[in-house]
Protein backbone atom coordinates (compact mmCIF):
# COMPACT_ATOMS: atom_id res chain seq x y z
CA UNK A 1 0.00 0.00 0.00
CA UNK A 2 1.29 3.13 -0.65
CA UNK A 3 0.22 6.35 1.81
CA UNK A 4 -0.02 9.66 0.73
CA UNK A 5 -0.71 12.20 3.93
CA UNK A 6 -1.76 15.72 2.92
CA UNK A 7 -2.99 18.59 5.26
CA UNK A 8 -6.34 18.77 5.45
CA UNK A 9 -9.57 17.56 3.95
CA UNK A 10 -9.43 20.59 1.38
CA UNK A 11 -6.46 18.89 0.07
CA UNK A 12 -7.27 15.45 0.17
CA UNK A 13 -10.40 16.53 -2.36
CA UNK A 14 -7.96 17.67 -4.42
CA UNK A 15 -5.70 15.22 -4.73
CA UNK A 16 -8.23 12.39 -5.07
CA UNK A 17 -10.31 14.78 -7.89
CA UNK A 18 -6.58 15.34 -9.54
CA UNK A 19 -6.40 11.08 -9.53
CA UNK A 20 -9.49 10.73 -11.45
CA UNK A 21 -9.41 13.61 -13.92
CA UNK A 22 -5.90 12.11 -14.80
CA UNK A 23 -7.27 8.68 -15.32
CA UNK A 24 -9.99 9.61 -17.12
CA UNK A 25 -7.76 11.68 -19.25
CA UNK A 26 -5.45 8.98 -19.80
CA UNK A 27 -8.43 6.32 -20.64
CA UNK A 28 -11.75 8.13 -21.67
CA UNK A 29 -13.25 4.30 -21.47
CA UNK A 30 -12.71 4.36 -17.84
CA UNK A 31 -14.76 1.66 -15.49
CA UNK A 32 -14.81 3.41 -12.39
CA UNK A 33 -15.90 1.60 -8.96
CA UNK A 34 -16.90 5.25 -6.57
CA UNK A 35 -18.29 5.73 -2.92
CA UNK A 36 -20.29 7.62 -0.65
CA UNK A 37 -20.33 8.96 2.74
CA UNK A 38 -19.37 12.31 3.49
CA UNK A 39 -15.87 11.66 2.86
CA UNK A 40 -16.19 11.79 -0.83
CA UNK A 41 -18.30 14.57 -0.83
CA UNK A 42 -15.47 17.03 -1.69
CA UNK A 43 -13.76 14.71 -4.81
CA UNK A 44 -16.98 14.90 -6.33
CA UNK A 45 -17.45 18.65 -6.20
CA UNK A 46 -13.70 19.28 -7.57
CA UNK A 47 -14.56 17.21 -10.40
CA UNK A 48 -17.70 18.91 -11.26
CA UNK A 49 -15.79 22.16 -10.67
CA UNK A 50 -13.53 20.30 -13.33
CA UNK A 51 -15.75 18.63 -15.67
CA UNK A 52 -18.77 20.71 -16.49
CA UNK A 53 -20.79 18.86 -19.01
CA UNK A 54 -19.41 20.81 -21.96
CA UNK A 55 -15.83 19.50 -21.18
CA UNK A 56 -17.11 16.03 -22.04
CA UNK A 57 -14.96 13.98 -19.41
CA UNK A 58 -17.36 11.44 -18.34
CA UNK A 59 -18.94 10.88 -21.80
CA UNK A 60 -17.65 7.17 -22.87
CA UNK A 61 -17.17 6.51 -18.30
CA UNK A 62 -18.98 3.73 -16.92
CA UNK A 63 -19.56 3.55 -13.16
CA UNK A 64 -20.32 1.26 -10.74
CA UNK A 65 -21.40 2.10 -7.42
CA UNK A 66 -20.31 0.34 -3.92
CA UNK A 67 -23.43 -0.19 -2.46
CA UNK A 68 -27.00 0.77 -1.79
CA UNK A 69 -29.95 0.09 1.17
CA UNK A 70 -32.36 -2.61 0.83
CA UNK A 71 -36.13 -1.30 0.27
CA UNK A 72 -35.55 2.30 -0.04
CA UNK A 73 -36.59 3.78 -2.97
CA UNK A 74 -33.96 5.56 -5.15
CA UNK A 75 -35.67 8.65 -4.76
CA UNK A 76 -35.31 8.82 -1.34
CA UNK A 77 -33.54 11.67 0.24
CA UNK A 78 -30.76 9.51 2.11
CA UNK A 79 -30.63 6.54 -0.89
CA UNK A 80 -27.03 6.17 -2.75
CA UNK A 81 -28.84 7.08 -6.48
CA UNK A 82 -30.21 10.72 -4.74
CA UNK A 83 -26.49 11.30 -3.07
CA UNK A 84 -25.21 10.63 -6.64
CA UNK A 85 -27.42 12.57 -8.36
CA UNK A 86 -26.68 15.62 -6.55
CA UNK A 87 -23.19 15.15 -5.77
CA UNK A 88 -21.69 13.92 -9.86
CA UNK A 89 -24.38 12.34 -12.33
CA UNK A 90 -26.52 15.84 -12.04
CA UNK A 91 -23.56 17.49 -13.14
CA UNK A 92 -21.20 16.01 -15.65
CA UNK A 93 -21.84 14.08 -18.90
CA UNK A 94 -22.14 11.00 -17.85
CA UNK A 95 -24.77 8.52 -20.00
CA UNK A 96 -27.07 7.68 -17.78
CA UNK A 97 -27.10 3.78 -19.29
CA UNK A 98 -23.66 3.81 -18.17
CA UNK A 99 -24.18 5.18 -14.33
CA UNK A 100 -24.91 1.67 -12.33
CA UNK A 101 -25.90 0.90 -8.31
CA UNK A 102 -27.30 -1.79 -7.08
CA UNK A 103 -30.81 -1.69 -6.81
CA UNK A 104 -32.25 -1.95 -3.40
CA UNK A 105 -35.87 -3.11 -4.62
CA UNK A 106 -34.75 -5.57 -6.75
CA UNK A 107 -37.35 -3.69 -9.18
CA UNK A 108 -36.10 -4.56 -12.78
CA UNK A 109 -36.01 -8.30 -11.14
CA UNK A 110 -39.70 -8.46 -9.65
CA UNK A 111 -41.05 -6.52 -12.60
CA UNK A 112 -39.90 -9.60 -14.53
CA UNK A 113 -40.74 -11.99 -11.60
CA UNK A 114 -43.97 -10.69 -10.13
CA UNK A 115 -44.62 -14.09 -8.04
CA UNK A 116 -41.16 -13.44 -6.10
CA UNK A 117 -40.86 -11.34 -2.61
CA UNK A 118 -37.81 -8.53 -2.09
CA UNK A 119 -36.37 -11.20 -0.16
CA UNK A 120 -36.58 -13.70 -2.86
CA UNK A 121 -35.22 -11.10 -5.97
CA UNK A 122 -32.64 -9.34 -3.81
CA UNK A 123 -30.28 -12.21 -4.42
CA UNK A 124 -31.02 -12.29 -8.28
CA UNK A 125 -30.16 -8.43 -7.94
CA UNK A 126 -26.78 -8.91 -6.44
CA UNK A 127 -25.88 -11.71 -9.22
CA UNK A 128 -26.83 -9.41 -11.91
CA UNK A 129 -24.32 -6.81 -10.74
CA UNK A 130 -21.87 -8.82 -10.14
CA UNK A 131 -21.98 -10.02 -13.80
CA UNK A 132 -22.17 -6.79 -14.79
CA UNK A 133 -18.93 -5.65 -13.00
CA UNK A 134 -17.05 -8.85 -14.14
CA UNK A 135 -18.22 -8.03 -17.80
CA UNK A 136 -16.86 -4.44 -17.78
CA UNK A 137 -14.40 -4.80 -15.54
CA UNK A 138 -13.41 -1.65 -12.79
CA UNK A 139 -10.59 0.32 -13.42
CA UNK A 140 -10.29 2.45 -10.57
CA UNK A 141 -11.98 2.18 -7.58
CA UNK A 142 -12.32 4.81 -4.60
CA UNK A 143 -13.18 3.78 -1.12
CA UNK A 144 -14.24 5.92 1.77
CA UNK A 145 -13.88 3.75 5.14
CA UNK A 146 -16.24 3.15 7.96
CA UNK A 147 -14.38 3.43 11.50
CA UNK A 148 -15.23 -0.13 12.12
CA UNK A 149 -13.19 -0.67 8.87
CA UNK A 150 -15.90 -1.33 6.64
CA UNK A 151 -14.84 -0.84 2.47
CA UNK A 152 -18.49 -0.35 1.00
CA UNK A 153 -21.06 -2.00 3.56
CA UNK A 154 -18.73 -5.41 4.08
CA UNK A 155 -18.49 -5.23 7.66
CA UNK A 156 -16.47 -7.21 10.11
CA UNK A 157 -16.64 -10.71 9.74
CA UNK A 158 -17.22 -10.59 5.71
CA UNK A 159 -15.03 -13.07 3.97
CA UNK A 160 -12.16 -11.44 2.32
CA UNK A 161 -13.62 -13.73 -1.12
CA UNK A 162 -17.25 -12.32 -0.98
CA UNK A 163 -18.88 -10.86 -4.09
CA UNK A 164 -22.04 -8.45 -4.55
CA UNK A 165 -24.60 -9.95 -1.70
CA UNK A 166 -27.03 -8.76 0.85
CA UNK A 167 -25.43 -7.72 4.20
CA UNK A 168 -26.86 -6.73 7.71
CA UNK A 169 -25.70 -3.73 9.32
CA UNK A 170 -23.98 -3.32 12.37
CA UNK A 171 -25.31 -0.89 14.58
CA UNK A 172 -21.88 1.03 14.76
CA UNK A 173 -22.89 2.36 10.77
CA UNK A 174 -26.40 2.49 11.38
CA UNK A 175 -25.69 5.41 13.93
CA UNK A 176 -22.89 6.53 11.68
CA UNK A 177 -25.34 6.94 8.65
CA UNK A 178 -28.33 8.42 10.83
CA UNK A 179 -28.18 11.94 10.29
CA UNK A 180 -28.85 11.16 6.60
CA UNK A 181 -32.10 9.90 7.72
CA UNK A 182 -33.07 12.21 9.70
CA UNK A 183 -36.60 10.69 11.47
CA UNK A 184 -36.87 7.68 9.17
CA UNK A 185 -34.63 4.92 10.40
CA UNK A 186 -31.71 3.99 8.59
CA UNK A 187 -32.31 0.64 6.94
CA UNK A 188 -30.36 -2.72 8.66
CA UNK A 189 -29.78 -4.05 5.47
CA UNK A 190 -27.67 -3.12 2.18
CA UNK A 191 -26.49 -4.53 -1.10
CA UNK A 192 -23.07 -4.01 -1.23
CA UNK A 193 -19.76 -5.03 -3.57
CA UNK A 194 -17.95 -7.96 -2.02
CA UNK A 195 -14.35 -7.40 -1.21
CA UNK A 196 -13.26 -9.81 -3.92
CA UNK A 197 -15.57 -7.43 -5.95
CA UNK A 198 -13.59 -4.77 -4.97
CA UNK A 199 -10.20 -6.42 -4.82
CA UNK A 200 -10.99 -7.10 -8.39
CA UNK A 201 -10.28 -3.82 -9.72
CA UNK A 202 -7.21 -2.66 -11.18
CA UNK A 203 -6.58 0.21 -8.91
CA UNK A 204 -7.90 1.71 -5.53
CA UNK A 205 -7.75 5.06 -3.72
CA UNK A 206 -8.64 4.76 -0.13
CA UNK A 207 -9.45 8.00 1.47
CA UNK A 208 -9.92 8.86 5.26
CA UNK A 209 -10.03 12.24 6.96
CA UNK A 210 -10.62 13.88 10.49
CA UNK A 211 -9.53 12.46 14.08
CA UNK A 212 -12.76 9.88 13.75
CA UNK A 213 -11.04 8.01 11.06
CA UNK A 214 -7.08 8.29 13.16
CA UNK A 215 -7.55 5.15 14.79
CA UNK A 216 -8.74 2.81 12.34
CA UNK A 217 -6.16 4.17 9.40
CA UNK A 218 -3.81 3.08 12.18
CA UNK A 219 -5.07 -0.37 12.60
CA UNK A 220 -5.02 -0.77 9.07
CA UNK A 221 -1.39 0.41 9.02
CA UNK A 222 -0.21 -1.70 11.61
CA UNK A 223 -2.30 -4.53 12.11
CA UNK A 224 -2.27 -7.86 10.23
CA UNK A 225 -4.87 -8.61 7.59
CA UNK A 226 -7.62 -10.42 8.98
CA UNK A 227 -11.55 -10.52 8.53
CA UNK A 228 -11.88 -8.72 11.67
CA UNK A 229 -10.80 -5.50 9.46
CA UNK A 230 -12.40 -5.29 6.29
CA UNK A 231 -9.93 -2.55 4.81
CA UNK A 232 -6.81 -4.71 5.61
CA UNK A 233 -7.94 -7.60 2.71
CA UNK A 234 -6.40 -4.21 0.41
CA UNK A 235 -2.89 -5.35 1.62
CA UNK A 236 -3.70 -8.55 -0.43
CA UNK A 237 -3.88 -6.14 -3.57
CA UNK A 238 -0.72 -4.73 -6.01
CA UNK A 239 -1.92 -1.14 -6.26
CA UNK A 240 -3.63 0.52 -3.37
CA UNK A 241 -3.20 4.42 -2.50
CA UNK A 242 -4.59 5.35 0.73
CA UNK A 243 -4.90 9.21 0.86
CA UNK A 244 -5.32 10.60 4.85
CA UNK A 245 -5.29 14.05 5.69
CA UNK A 246 -2.92 15.04 8.64
CA UNK A 247 -5.92 15.02 11.48
CA UNK A 248 -6.64 10.82 10.03
CA UNK A 249 -2.95 9.83 9.98
CA UNK A 250 -2.41 11.35 13.70
CA UNK A 251 -1.78 7.20 14.80
CA UNK A 252 0.47 6.52 11.97
CA UNK A 253 4.28 5.05 12.80
C1 LIG B 1 -20.76 4.38 4.53
C2 LIG B 1 -20.59 3.83 3.11
C3 LIG B 1 -19.16 3.51 2.83
C4 LIG B 1 -18.35 4.70 3.31
C5 LIG B 1 -18.33 4.71 4.80
C6 LIG B 1 -17.62 5.89 5.42
O1 LIG B 1 -21.49 3.58 5.38
N1 LIG B 1 -21.38 2.70 2.76
O2 LIG B 1 -18.97 3.26 1.45
O3 LIG B 1 -17.02 4.59 2.87
O4 LIG B 1 -19.61 4.53 5.32
O5 LIG B 1 -18.43 7.02 5.43
P1 LIG B 1 -17.93 8.47 5.74
O6 LIG B 1 -17.11 8.88 4.57
O7 LIG B 1 -19.19 9.26 5.87
O8 LIG B 1 -17.14 8.41 7.00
Amino acid sequence: MKWEVVEDYDALSVLAAQLMLSALALKPQMVLGLPTGRTPEGMYAQVVRACHKEYHCFSSVTTFNLDEYVGILPDHPASYGTYMRSRLFDHVDLDPSRRNIPDGLATAIRRDHPRLTLDEALPLECTRYEQAIAGAGLDLTFLGLGTNGHIGFNEPGGSFESRTRVVRLSESTRKANASFFGEDSVPDRAITMGIATILSSKQIIVMASGTKKASIVRRLEQEPASEDLPASSLRRHPDVTVIVDNAAAAELS
